[in-house]
């Protein structure tokens, strides 16, 4: 696992955003890995400039997404089908086809998420995952004691995760108790990991996530089994780490040709 820690949000942002650029560029074909939330909105931001302003090419990426809230059609604001609409799908040149989300409004949610591993392993694996990561450590919306070897899957919101996107609701009644989310096994396949996270609130998680044991108590830590992983946080984030000198120190000591392999 590398950990790279940035001065604040808006370098965070950049440095993904680079990474994913480097990512279609090199592989117009890539398939990528996504979230929603808070957290990637600045990097999607930035996505959809480097596409008007450096006629980046989304026409031969595919996309699929972590998660959706069960019983959110995409054209209610809080789904993740219409935040990945507004944020992302409406301003690239990505084919509406090749953009995969789990149907929150299907009857039949053993079956849709069959259909969804069965979509990843079709036009996978994923080249490139972007993950936020929840007070509670959890990555997609795999919740603390998820299986380390789940699929995709029905998973209960905690109480805490609820509370901390009511913002996106007009009323705590509405927002959802249930969701899909791909597993904690499906998200591990993909080929190189990118997580997230800001903000003083997430310091406790990436501590526990980046230094505490491996535990399906917090489903982040898992991420230390990965080959190509990459931890990238503002300095707030990173508040709580004891090695942080030392992962400064890694990344300012990188030799030139593994600094170019990354941008
Ligand atoms: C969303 C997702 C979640 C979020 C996490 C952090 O698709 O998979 O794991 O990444 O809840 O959310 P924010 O960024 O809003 O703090």
């Amino acid at each position: 696992m590398e950990v790279i820690i940035l001065k604040d949000y808006e370098q965070m942002s950049q440095k993904v955003a680079a990474r994913f650029k480097k990512m279609i560029l090199h592989k117009p074909e890539a398939v990528l890995g996504l979230a929603t939330g808070g957290t990637p909105r600045r990097f999607y931001e930035m996505l959809c400039d480097f596409h008007v302003k450096e006629n980046l090419d989304f026409a031969k990426v595919k996309v699929f997404n972590l998660d959706e809230y069960l019983g959110l059609s995409a054209e209610h604001p809080a789904s993740y089908a219409y935040y990945m609409q507004e944020n992302l799908f409406s301003q690239v040149n990505l084919h509406k086809d090749q953009c995969f989300i789990p149907n929150g409004m299907t009857n039949d949610v053993a079956k849709e998420c069959q259909d969804y591993e069965a979509l990843i392993k079709e036009h996978g694996p994923v080249d490139l995952q972007v993950l936020g990561i929840g007070r509670d450590g959890h990555i997609g919306f795999n919740e603390p004691v998820s299986s380390l070897s789940s699929r995709t899957r029905i998973k209960t919101l905690t109480e805490q995760t609820r509370q901390d996107n009511a913002k996106y609701f007009s009323s705590s009644e509405q927002i959802p108790l249930h969701v899909i989310t791909m597993g904690i096994a499906t998200i591990l396949q993909a080929q190189e990991i990118i997580l997230m996270a800001s903000g003083q609130e997430k310091a406790q998680a990436i501590a526990k996530a980046v230094e505490g044991p491996l535990t399906a108590m917090v489903p982040a830590s898992v991420l230390q089994t990965h080959q190509r992983a990459k931890v990238i946080i503002d300095e707030s984030a990173a508040s709580q780490l004891t090695n942080k000198d030392y992962y400064q120190w890694v990344y300012e000591n990188k030799p030139n040709w593994q600094k170019k392999e990354f941008l």
